[in-house]
């Protein structure tokens, strides 16, 4: 099944979370040939938790730690986030690697830690403007995805990927449809590479500016499975019309 998801990064109070479902929900009420989700703030998983029991609408989280527990001040376990009914978390998004300085060894440790518990993590990899200028597009993404996959080459059906471009994120210039066709066909082929029994579950999302204007062009592509989407999932009304805009 397609996935839309959204990333709603540091946005959105738990009241504002709960203003929002309850315009959304309704939105999206027959909906159901393809998964939503709705990447919240941690402070906004609990009230998501209650309003989304027993709904078609899934939530998720944007991040978390790679140990179970212990002294690791201000973090957050996949335990805690597993008896909250989190069903995914996003991964080594762009803002994690430069912003907090996540390598891809951490994404790696944090992919082990999701894939131990049951969470589906989307794993983000994307390039920079200037690695994408100097050709260097396919080159850093098979880095990404072989560094976070390091060990877990087996079990690629278990997790979903997003690609997101980095100068695209949040800046109003998305990829063609058609350039990120051919990054989404690179990495499906590198994941039949690195797993002889992959089955192909992996769903590929694009992500990086998408909105209600672009986001049909990019679900027509072959290899595009899902979007991931930040800015324009903060409005329940955009949000509902990317989500049935296939
Ligand atoms: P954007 O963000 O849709 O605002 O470009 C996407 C993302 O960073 O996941």
């Amino acid at each position: 099944m397609k996935l839309i998801s959204a990333n709603w990064k540091m946005n959105m109070t738990p009241s504002q979370t709960k203003e929002y479902l309850y315009n959304f929900l309704p939105l999206v009420e027959d909906v159901k040939d393809r998964e939503i989700l709705l990447c919240v703030p941690f402070t906004s998983l609990c009230i998501a938790s209650e309003m989304l029991k027993d709904k078609h609408v899934k939530f998720g989280a944007q991040n978390v730690h790679y140990e179970p527990k212990g002294a690791f001040t201000g973090e957050i376990s996949v335990s805690m986030l597993k008896d909250l009914g989190v069903s995914y978390v996003i991964v080594g998004h762009s803002e994690r690697r430069w912003l907090f300085g996540e390598s891809d060894e951490i994404i790696n440790k944090k992919l082990i830690a999701c894939l131990g518990s049951g969470i589906r993590p989307i794993l983000c990899v994307g390039e920079r403007q200037d690695e994408r200028e100097a050709g260097l597009t396919f080159k850093v993404i098979e880095t990404q995805v072989k560094l976070a996959l390091s060990s877990l080459e087996d079990y690629t059906d278990m997790i979903d990927i997003a690609y997101e471009p980095i100068w695209a994120i949040g800046s109003g210039n998305p990829a063609t449809p058609e350039d990120a066709q051919k990054v989404h066909r690179f990495i499906k082929e590198l994941l039949e590479s690195l797993n002889k029994n992959y089955k192909g579950t992996t769903r590929i999302l694009y992500g990086g500016s998408v909105n209600t204007h672009n986001a049909s062009e990019f679900m027509k592509m072959p290899d595009i499975d899902g979007l991931l989407v930040g800015g324009a999932s903060l409005d329940p009304e955009a949000f509902s019309q990317i989500v049935k805009s296939f």
